[in-house]
């Protein structure tokens, strides 16, 4: 079968490989979460240093794996369909993730091991050695794409790969509300603040008292501290008998002021682009962190530009960083706030009950939407403005786990 790669970009994937994958992929879609939940316990057993990279609630969960799968699939499909998705924005997100956690090039030879030899495992004899190699090629394009991104963007960062932390010391406990702390951070290595967009993330790896160390990632909740950071912890209590998160509860039970966490340089690319278009940043629960950012980003450098901020959550006292978000916005010409709460106290006029409803929220023309909270409310959110005619484009998401969204 001839190579399908579209005329415009030259094809990445050998001729011979293309044709194999075209005839494998759907038995390797199929099988791809049953072969990443081998794999991880696999690399764990020979590699079990790296348990301490990888987020143990999302191993738990099985989510990771899930978007491990999702994300080799999608890339094999459009190697060989022309007509698939653009890619981008899943390679972006895996690699800015990817310099948040250290991710070093030698660490592919692990996984790629192990991925391969688990596809084997599950597919048994219809591995022949030629859906071997093709599929050993389409993990090294991925990998050799993501190695290069991410060398790109520890270079962008000036940090080494071999030292992706800085120690910072805790210098304030701020308790939002009932579940929600602010950790006000200064690096405590000397060194000044790095760049920070407003949006990004920071990894931070915390020590647990079982021995274990574990990384998590929290939104830079503020950056109008100068040289201090700030990120806003919501506390997750486990329901239906699985277990409290267990940094998140660490971080709100153990972490005083004069404490050390190790953090990473910022990340992510949930970031707003300088243009005058009108912003919705549409937000539910922990959400609430990539909000106060932006406006305070627009407050300092486009106070003329329009922003509508739309808030969802449980009841008024969960609402985190209201007040602040409410005292920067008035320093924007044109600022609307709405919230929707779940549960609403009489005293609260402003609100209103029930769950965030945008189709008849007055938007204007070219609206660009940043919505941050659970996958069921951002989609939610993204029907109700796709039904009102805003282009997929412009509404961009942020997942506070693996992105799952497209699985
Ligand atoms: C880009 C990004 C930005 C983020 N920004 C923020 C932010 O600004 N603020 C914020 O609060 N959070 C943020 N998060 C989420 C944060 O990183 C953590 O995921 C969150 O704090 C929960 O971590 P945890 O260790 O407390 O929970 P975990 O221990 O990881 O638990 C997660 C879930 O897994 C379940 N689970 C764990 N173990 C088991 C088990 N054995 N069986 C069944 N279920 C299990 C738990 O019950 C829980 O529901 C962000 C995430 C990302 C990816
Ligand atoms: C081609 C190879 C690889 C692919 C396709 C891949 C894919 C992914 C994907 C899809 C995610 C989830 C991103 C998100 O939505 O948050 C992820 C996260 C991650 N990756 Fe990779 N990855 C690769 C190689 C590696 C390597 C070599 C390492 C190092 C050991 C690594 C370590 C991690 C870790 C620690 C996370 C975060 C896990 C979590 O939070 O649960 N990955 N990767």
């Amino acid at each position: 079968m001839p190579n399908v790669s579209s005329q415009a970009s030259p094809p990445l994937l050998s001729d011979r490989s293309a044709a194999v994958v075209s005839a494998t992929a759907a038995v390797v879609a199929e099988h791809a979460e049953q072969i990443t939940a081998r794999f991880y316990p696999r690399m764990f057993a020979e590699h079990p240093d790296l348990l301490r990279v990888f987020n143990q609630g999302n191993q738990a969960t099985g989510e990771q794996s899930r978007a491990l799968a999702a994300s080799v699939v999608a890339y094999a499909v459009q190697l060989i369909d022309p007509d698939a998705p653009s890619f981008d924005h899943v390679m972006s997100r895996i690699a800015h993730k990817h310099i948040s956690l250290g991710i070093r090039p030698e660490q592919y030879t692990i996984v790629g091991h192990h991925l391969i030899a688990a596809v084997g495992e599950v597919l048994g004899d219809a591995v022949t050695p030629e859906v071997a190699s093709a599929w050993d090629e389409v993990y090294w394009l991925f990998a050799t794409q993501l190695i290069a991104e991410e060398a790109r963007l520890y270079q962008q960062a000036g940090v080494d790969p071999a030292r992706p932390l800085r120690p910072y010391r805790v210098v304030r406990r701020i308790e939002e509300t009932d579940d929600v702390v602010s950790l006000v951070l200064e690096p405590a290595d000397g060194e000044g603040l790095p760049e920070i967009a407003p949006g990004q993330y920071v990894s931070v790896f915390v020590d647990l008292p079982d021995g274990g160390r574990q990384p998590r990632q929290y939104t830079v909740s503020s950056t109008a501290l100068g040289t201090r950071l700030q990120i806003t912890i919501s506390r997750l209590r486990g329901t239906d008998g699985a277990p409290d998160g267990q940094v998140s509860s660490f971080l709100h039970d153990h972490v005083e002021v004069g404490d050390l966490l190790d953090v990473s340089a910022p990340a992510g690319d949930f970031v707003v682009q300088s243009s005058t278009d009108p912003l919705l940043l549409a937000s539910a629960g922990a959400g609430i962190t990539t909000v106060l950012p932006i406006v305070e980003l627009i407050a300092r450098t486009q106070p003329g530009r329009r922003v509508i901020v739309a808030h969802a959550d449980r009841t008024a006292q969960d609402h985190a960083l209201r007040d602040t978000v409410m005292h920067v916005g008035r320093q924007i010409d044109d600022f609307t706030s709405y919230t929707w709460y779940e549960t609403v106290e009489k005293a609260d006029v402003r609100s209103v009950k029930g769950y965030m409803d945008l189709s008849e929220t007055p938007l204007g023309d070219n609206i660009q939407v940043f919505t941050c909270g659970p996958l069921p409310f951002m989609r939610h959110v993204r029907t109700t403005l796709l039904d009102r005619g805003v282009p997929a484009s412009r509404i961009r998401y942020e997942v506070f786990g693996p992105d799952l969204w497209a699985v």
